[in-house]
């Protein structure tokens, strides 16, 4: 019988490097030389080379873990690539307080992708409809004539969607939408794929000039939806109550809710977490984060991606609802062995199974940043951060690093140039013991 895993482990921050790379290895059996590829960039030069035009080298990023996540009744440890300080321990908390009262509720709607593709010239639209619509099956058929490893695996084209846009500047127009079912992939080139394929047969039955056929980025076929409590006691500060703090954090959602320029911030917040997740596993971030901010803005007034309520019992319920389209087959993740270990660690079997982790790190993130928001300022965590890397930034050495910034927090006095007098100072002082 497989043991339950747990990802509730304690102090995992205060363990060396080399202890927490031990522990990831026990929990997804990584073999050594994968250690050695998180030690590195996991992309060779060759590879980087044929991703990519004019390669002249890689860039790296930290490779971090947030702990205690429990999703669906599966214990998660989350890899999360980022440059952001306090993100992942910020993300690590949340999954902590969450678990408490069981972990996150996560699902995801079947990997359903919209490949547009656009009829100019239409002189008679509801003549062009009917003809799209009477050939729905032909050109169901057809797109999946085309498109490999997708259509092996019960993937491919399913149904057709049409539009309308009357009296544009260019007159008439009808988009056809090809819907088509990526099964594991994030499905980008499928689906392009098949548009493209198709496109000179629907000049050919209605008659008319096709211009673009691509992909559209509004994934909202393809959502993902998470949920999950905080105990109103866990939520207490030293300064305010638990119920203080539920009212406090529901205050701050309405406000993201009803203002377009805090909701910007506060689903910045969410793509913290989600983009991290998704550059981690060689996910197209981008992607996902057209497909969030258009999403938020489906009413016409730009808003929160989230909603955060006190339940009957007084405790704080959060919900999260966006297209969320990734892949764990194909892409990034076929060449870039950091992100393979990724999904080592995350144990996905499914795309939809990353895409509710995915959205679970978006909504836990949102509320560890409100928290910290509407409790003691997000400075408080940032600043000690933000004075380690100036340490780093200043010459400390590994060393040193930690109390020189704890001396900078102490004198309030956070900046580069009195990093530089410290690590001066530090090195005078280890000069003459
Ligand atoms: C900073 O990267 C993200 C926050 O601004 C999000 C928020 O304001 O909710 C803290």
């Amino acid at each position: 019988m497989k043991t339950q895993k747990n990802s509730n482990i304690s102090k995992f921050y205060k363990r060396t490097i080399q202890e927490r790379q031990t522990l990831i290895q026990d929990w997804s059996n990584l073999e050594n030389d994968q250690i050695k590829s998180l030690n590195n960039s996991g992309l060779e030069i060759e590879d980087a080379n044929h991703m990519i035009e004019n390669v002249v080298g890689r860039y790296s990023l930290p490779f971090g873990i947030a702990t205690n996540f429990k999703i669906n009744s599966k214990d998660y440890l989350i890899p999360m690539v980022v440059e952001e300080p306090s993100v992942v321990a910020a993300c690590s908390y949340a999954g902590k307080l969450f678990r408490d009262t069981g972990g996150f509720t996560a699902h995801s709607d079947a990997p359903i992708m919209v490949g547009q593709i656009q009829i100019v010239d239409v002189d008679n639209v509801k003549a062009t409809q009917d003809i799209l619509h009477n050939n729905r099956d032909k050109i169901v058929a057809k797109a999946n004539e085309i498109g490999g490893s997708i259509i092996k695996r019960g993937g491919g084209a399913v149904d057709i969607e049409v539009r309308v846009f009357s009296n544009t500047s260019i007159g008439d127009m009808v988009i056809l939408h090809l819907l088509y079912d990526t099964r594991d992939a994030m499905g980008a080139n499928a689906v392009n794929t098949a548009v493209e394929y198709i496109a000179p047969y629907i000049e050919e039955i209605t008659n008319k000039k096709v211009n673009l056929r691509i992909l559209s980025n509004l994934t909202d076929k393809r959502k993902a939806y998470a949920e999950g409590t905080v105990h109103q006691e866990n939520l207490k500060t030293d300064n305010l109550s638990g119920e203080e703090v539920v009212d406090a954090i529901v205050e701050a959602g309405i406000f993201a809710e009803v203002d377009p320029y805090r909701a910007t911030t506060h689903n910045k917040g969410i793509m913290n977490g989600i983009d991290a997740v998704l550059i981690a596993t060689g996910n197209d971030w981008r992607a996902v984060e057209a497909g969030a901010h258009a999403y938020a803005a489906r009413s016409g007034t730009y808003s929160s991606l989230t909603k955060w309520t006190k339940d009957e019992n007084g405790n704080l319920h959060g919900r999260i609802e966006m297209p969320l389209a990734v892949g764990i087959v194909g892409g990034a993740t076929r060449v870039h062995k950091n992100a393979q270990i990724a999904l080592q660690i995350l144990d996905v079997s499914t795309a939809q199974e990353l895409a509710e982790i995915a959205v679970t790190v978006g909504l836990a993130q949102n509320f560890a940043a409100i928290r910290a928001l509407a409790t003691d300022g997000i400075q408080h965590g940032h600043m000690r951060m933000h004075a380690r890397q100036l340490a780093v930034a200043a010459g400390a050495d590994a060393f040193h690093v930690a109390s020189i910034a704890q001396q900078m927090i102490k004198e309030k006095n956070i900046r580069l140039e009195r990093a530089k007098e410290l690590v001066i100072a530090y090195r005078e002082g280890a000069n003459n013991e």
